[in-house]
């Protein structure tokens, strides 16, 4: 029988609300932005949340309207738990408490990160074990994706994310928010590679070295100091040059430590078979073309979803609920939230600075 998901995500800046089927139908998939974090350059905790209040019955309506469905022909509602801004994870949570309350239908809580990392089941047909490179504004990990609730972190960053790295290099280079776009725009209309790689000769910490683990606050901060060198109304020509500089290098350090985690997939998983991207960072071209690559050139499927369902989304979450659900792994109504939520709880605890997922 077929089964039917509501999906509720507000752990970030996107307020999103969306509705899936076990067969992997797309019913609605509603995400307003928060544009008024461009003002700020970056997400204030205190307005997500209150708009996330103050949209979410209008959205939640709306989505239940676009896929044509009643509450009472849900078979689950899944909701983002953490990780994420707290306030606004609240905000989605009481939500779906609510209307499961008075429907009578089954609560799934779901991490945020396996919402990402389960999306590629919903838009292609991929078996476990696979290989997956999370890129978003608040996370960079690598992690072997076992089962729905099994992951194996091998890497993560241990300072900045690559999306944060993105969205600051946008900010000193006054590109607005978010900063991956910008970049990447600017980055492809660069028809001057060398002269860019050489006027911006950027650091690429941790490659060479062994292991899977990301670094990215000493790029930005050599993007610092060379936009200082510049004049402060930086001419079209260099910004596009420091834009490509930039995402070349990115693309160079994902390469590196993806080469090594693609050697370990290798050897633990015998039966390894594809490596997939997920996160809001996963929605640039430059390095889907590059992942493409290393997975090819070692005989391994290449997946990226859709990029609208990349970025922050809650078919995702509605998705990750309809495997749980089919698994019978549904939460008591009265589930707690968590602002820190690892996926893989035996992996190290490395330093994380942002607060974003
Ligand atoms: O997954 P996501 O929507 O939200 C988080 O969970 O963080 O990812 C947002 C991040 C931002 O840092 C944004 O700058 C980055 O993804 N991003 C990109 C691109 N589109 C979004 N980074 C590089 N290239 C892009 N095209
Ligand atoms: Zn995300």
């Amino acid at each position: 029988m077929t089964m039917k998901a509501l999906g509720i995500e507000t752990s970030c800046d996107e307020t999103a609300v969306a509705v899936v089927d076990s067969e992997k139908r797309i019913l609605a998939n509603l995400v307003l932005s928060q544009l008024e974090h461009e003002k700020f350059g970056g997400v204030v905790p205190e307005i997500a949340a209150r708009a996330h209040l103050n949209h979410i019955d209008t959205l939640v309506a709306e989505a239940m309207q676009t896929a044509g469905v009643g509450f009472s022909d849900l078979d689950g509602i899944a909701v983002t738990a953490g990780p994420g801004l707290i306030g606004g994870v609240l905000v989605g949570v009481m939500t779906a408490k609510a209307i499961a309350a008075v429907h009578g239908t089954p609560l799934i809580g779901v991490n945020h990160l396996e919402g990402h990392a389960l999306t590629v089941r919903l838009t292609d047909d991929v078996k476990f074990p696979y290989l997956l490179l999370l890129v978003s504004g608040g996370h960079c990990q690598i992690l072997i994706v076992e089962g729905v609730g099994k992951y194996k972190r091998i890497g993560t960053t241990i300072d900045d994310a690559a999306g944060e790295a993105f969205d600051k290099t946008s900010k000193l280079l006054g590109l607005g928010y978010p900063g991956g776009p910008a970049v990447e725009k600017m980055a492809a209309s660069c028809g001057t590679h060398d002269r860019a790689r050489k006027k911006f000769p950027l650091p690429k910490p941790m490659v060479g070295k062994p292991g899977c683990d990301f670094s990215f606050s000493g790029l930005k901060t050599a993007v610092r100091r060379m936009a200082d060198a510049l004049p402060e109304e930086i001419p079209q020509e260099d910004l596009v040059d420091i834009c490509f500089a930039f995402q070349d290098v990115v693309a160079d350090i994902l390469a590196d430590r993806m080469k090594n985690a693609i050697a370990i997939y290798k050897d633990q998983c015998p039966d390894a078979h594809a490596v997939v991207v997920a996160g809001g960072v996963a929605a640039n071209k430059a390095l889907r073309a590059m992942l493409e690559k290393i997975s090819a050139d070692r005989g391994l499927r290449f997946i990226a979803p859709p990029m609208k369902l990349c970025t922050d989304n809650a078919a995702m979450i509605a998705w990750a609920g309809m495997e749980r659900l089919q698994l019978g792994m549904t939460d008591a109504p009265d589930f707690k939230v968590h602002a820190r939520w690892p996926l893989d709880p035996d992996a190290p605890v490395v330093q994380v600075k942002s607060q974003r997922v």
